[in-house]
């Protein structure tokens, strides 16, 4: 099963329901996406620079941390100055591409974030903006991109209805978040989309429509990780998603989107120390290490003993520098380097 995978890029429903059910031939499928991200992308690995600059949400997901009802958190935002020094000390460290990530925050009006992305933009000429901002209209999508967003990470969550209503209130519409992904793919953007694993009753069948969704929006970026508990929200006595699951999830992503870029997310280092180093060697290719300023750092708190809280930008390269060579790859920061592969426009890898 793993090499008709791997071959065809598809299985069947039943197929893949036995792939993501057995631990058995974990080793093999791994071994198998490691070869097919190797193909494509040799031992390269992307760093996109994250800067949490919001966590104010309008929104209540039952399962995040920064949802609008808990009072626990102490919510910040960034100003203009804040963000863009985060850009300075990422362009210094080599980062070409800066994740402008947030709770759902209307107090940034479009006009705001037009003018943040202009500027970054017009400071540094060879770096990507990638947003990450929740739903909006589909003309304020368009007017970011206009003004120089080049990529926009929205993870679609879940496409299953009665699923969506177990994790989202009424108010929150699924149909929206489906029309907002379209939105952006047609606009342009390279778009990143995902789900949580192990997010409190979700079955075999959920993910298998989230992979088959997948396949008709064929994102750029898939981002999957382990879904945690927050002390502070109404799931905050379920258990954490199983991470050799979640690994699995990666494997069988790379070898159905050879050319995927796909994250070793700080979720899956979070549930295990070595979870990031897992996620590399089980197909994933893109690490987001954190720019936001260390004061602010644990705030953005989407689930409980998030990682990386209490170090520098620079700490936290050098540490995850040192932990992708320990497993044999390559952190890559120069454009002339990414040119050579198949799977990437120029300079799309940074
Ligand atoms: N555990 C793991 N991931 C979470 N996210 C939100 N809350 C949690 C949690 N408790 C993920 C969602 C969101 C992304 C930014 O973080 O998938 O899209
Ligand atoms: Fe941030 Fe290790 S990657 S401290």
């Amino acid at each position: 099963m793993i090499e008709r995978l791997r071959k065809n890029g598809n299985l069947s429903d039943e197929e893949l329901k036995a792939m993501i059910e057995s631990s058995s031939d974990d080793q093999a499928l791994f071994e198998a996406a490691d070869s097919v991200r190797r193909a494509h992308y040799s031992t390269d690995v992307y760093i996109r620079g994250l800067i949490e600059f919001t966590n104010y949400c309008k929104n209540n997901c039952y399962y995040c941390g920064i949802r609008n009802s808990n009072r626990t958190v102490q919510r910040y935002r960034l100003t203009k100055e804040e963000i863009l020094c985060c850009c300075r000390e990422g362009h210094a460290l080599g980062f070409r591409t800066f994740v402008l990530q947030g709770g759902e925050d209307y107090f940034f009006t479009d006009e705001w974030i037009c003018g943040l992305i202009a500027e970054i933009k017009s400071l540094y000429r060879d770096c990507a903006v990638t947003l990450s901002i929740g739903e909006r209209e589909h003309d304020s999508y368009q007017a970011y991109f206009d003004a120089g967003a080049d990529r926009f990470l929205l993870r679609h969550e879940t496409v299953d209805s009665d699923y969506y209503r177990i994790l989202h209130p009424d108010g929150m519409s699924l149909e929206n978040r489906i029309s907002c992904l379209w939105d952006l793919k047609k606009i342009g953007y390279q778009v990143g989309s995902g789900f949580m694993v192990g997010t409190p009753k979700q079955t075999t069948e959920h993910i298998i429509k989230d992979l088959r969704f997948l396949q008709e929006l064929q994102p750029d970026m898939i981002g999957i990780g382990p879904y945690i508990p927050h002390q502070s929200t109404p799931f905050s006595n379920c258990e954490s998603g199983d991470m050799r699951l979640c690994l699995r999830l990666i494997a069988i992503l790379r070898l159905m989107f050879p050319c995927a870029l796909i994250p070793a997310t700080t979720a899956l280092g979070t549930v295990d120390k070595k979870g990031r180093e897992l996620g590399l060697k089980a197909g994933a290719n893109v690490v987001m290490p954190n720019l936001s300023p260390i004061k602010f750092r644990n705030q953005y708190e989407l689930y409980d003993n998030k990682i990386c809280t209490g170090e520098e930008a620079a700490e936290c390269l050098r540490c995850i520098r040192k932990r992708v060579a320990s497993i044999g790859y390559a952190i890559v920061t120069d454009i002339g380097h990414v040119k050579k592969f198949s799977c990437l426009n120029s300079g799309e890898g940074l």
